[in-house]
């Protein structure tokens, strides 16, 4: 079966929904869902800034957050775009916590240098997002369709022309002027994540069937605190940094502060910073958490504040209340992906990507906390605004197939990115990494353990989220981006 439509959206979270409904008004739109991905799992909430000065100190935190690797053009749409993004989600009904008098909450995180995070339904913002998205979706004229992306059709003259989508048995053929890729991250190529397991990495994957480059693919981000549940594997609870920022402090296991003096924002620190710290502690002390503890803070604050922590926290039977919970860093976020440029063009015609599968620059090596649901509505509009005003012309030349594949051994897979491409990593076990997906096959997970392997091998430096043992400094030397192809025989 082959339907014809003008842009087809893949991955319906914070990206894919904007970029939707930003072309809703223009374009003929067929939006595909494989599961719901990270959003509705955001706790914290989305950074905009206020006032008048406040654009210019949230690119700053990012900038620092991003250890200077950023793209600044792209950070100042960012943050110069996101006020008005959040009014417009606010239209759309999107409900966010207030004050008394009747103006936004905003709270702290790591990396911020002033309260300019807003939430809802006290930590579960994500969730309300990704509920008043979907609600306008329903008013839209958005078509959608639910199955699992299984590959590209690209045009023999290289651009993408439309994608293959499985529905139980059958695939069907979509053709399109534009295929934007709004995936999300690659959580599931880890052992464990705070992403769901539907977040596999296959937009990283088809982009690069299509000959599109990715870019940043070493800096993978580890929130500092995913809820210690004693599972090592699949999803793993969020405790948002948001905890930290009302007053919570990290503890050894001997009930020692790990922050105190090791930054001057101390527990609200940049992630990767305390995300390291962390992992120094678990290594020195042979242990395999640390404590949270918010037992200083107001429990009325952390009753208002943070339900979806307690709920987590009561399922394995601890009381963020009145006791330290165990904690330990977790896959979370990926900084880099296929690059694209302000817009989401990829290097390859009639091929888009948005959101966590994309790479603007705009994280630099390590996102700034509750920037990312920001990314989607920011860069989801700038993707539906650019092919509004020119969708590529149609492409008559003969299409080929280019599909996903599957995974030979997706677990060992897992296993060999969580080893040797984790918090910490060195040369010798990048190398065994390497060697180890060798019989791996081709398929999408497998693609991307190798660019991440690659891209953390050329790097021989450490900063933001990558962070080599064997060099542990910044070095200017490495100031450029580590691009990744795949080669002649199909591998990045
Ligand atoms: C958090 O709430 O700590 C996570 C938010 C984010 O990933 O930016």
């Amino acid at each position: 079966m082959t339907r014809v439509v003008d842009v087809v959206v893949i991955g319906s979270g914070v990206a894919g929904l904007s970029t939707a409904l930003g072309l809703a008004a223009t374009r003929d739109v067929l939006l595909l869902s494989a599961g719901d991905g990270s959003t509705p799992w955001a706790q914290g909430g989305i950074s905009a800034a206020y006032g008048e000065d406040d654009p210019l100190d949230h690119l700053h935190d990012t900038e620092v957050a991003g250890a200077g690797f950023c793209d600044p053009r792209n950070v100042r749409a960012l943050v110069e775009e996101g006020p008005q993004r959040l009014a417009e989600l606010i239209a759309h009904g999107a409900r966010f916590d207030r004050n008394g008098d009747g103006s936004l909450s905003r709270t702290l995180e790591g990396g911020h240098s002033r309260p300019r995070i807003v939430h809802a339904g006290g930590d579960a913002t994500g969730a309300e997002v990704h509920r008043a998205l979907l609600a306008a979706l329903d008013r839209s004229s958005v078509q959608t369709m639910t199955g699992r992306t299984v590959g590209l059709l690209q045009s023999e003259y290289g651009s993408v022309v439309g994608v293959l989508v499985e529905t139980g048995s059958e695939v069907t053929q979509i053709e399109a002027r534009a295929v934007v890729l709004a995936t999300g991250g690659i959580g599931n190529a880890y052992l464990a994540s705070t992403n769901p397991s539907t977040v596999r990495g296959d937009g990283i994957a088809l982009a690069l069937r299509a000959g599109a480059s990715l870019v940043d693919m070493e800096f993978v981000q580890f929130h500092p605190t995913a809820l210690h549940t004693g599972e090592t594997s699949g999803q793993l609870p969020l405790v948002t940094e948001a905890v930290r920022g009302e007053g919570a402090v990290l503890r050894d296991i001997h009930g020692r502060r790990i922050m105190a003096g090791r930054h001057p924002r101390a527990d609200l620190a940049p992630r990767d910073v305390v995300a390291r710290a962390i992992e120094a502690t678990m290594r020195r002390d042979g242990s395999d958490h640390v404590w949270l503890d918010a037992t200083a803070v107001d429990p009325d604050v952390l009753r208002k504040r943070f339900p979806t922590v307690l709920a987590s926290c009561a399922r394995i039977g601890v009381d963020l209340l009145t006791e330290q919970i165990p904690v330990a860093p977790a896959e979370h976020f990926l900084c880099g992906g296929v690059r694209t440029d302000r817009n989401g063009a990829t290097d390859v015609p009639g091929l888009y990507a948005v959101g966590e599968v994309a790479a603007t620059g705009v994280h630099g090596a390590n996102r700034l906390a509750s920037n990312s649901l920001l990314e989607g509505l920011v860069f989801g509009r700038r993707v539906a605004t650019a092919l509004t005003l020119d969708l590529p012309a149609k492409d008559h030349g003969r299409a080929r197939e280019l599909p996903l594949g599957d995974d030979r051994d997706p677990e060992r897979i897992r296993t060999i990115l969580t080893r040797y491409a984790g918090i910490r990593r060195d040369g010798a076990g990048l190398n065994a990494a390497a060697d180890e997906l060798e019989s791996l096959g081709g398929g999408p997970l497998a693609t991307v353990a190798r660019a991440v392997i690659v891209a953390a091998t050329a790097r021989q430096d450490s900063r933001g989220c990558h962070w080599r043992s064997d060099y542990p400094h910044s070095d200017a030397r490495w100031d450029e981006h580590i691009a990744v192809h795949l080669d002649q025989e199909g591998r990045p």
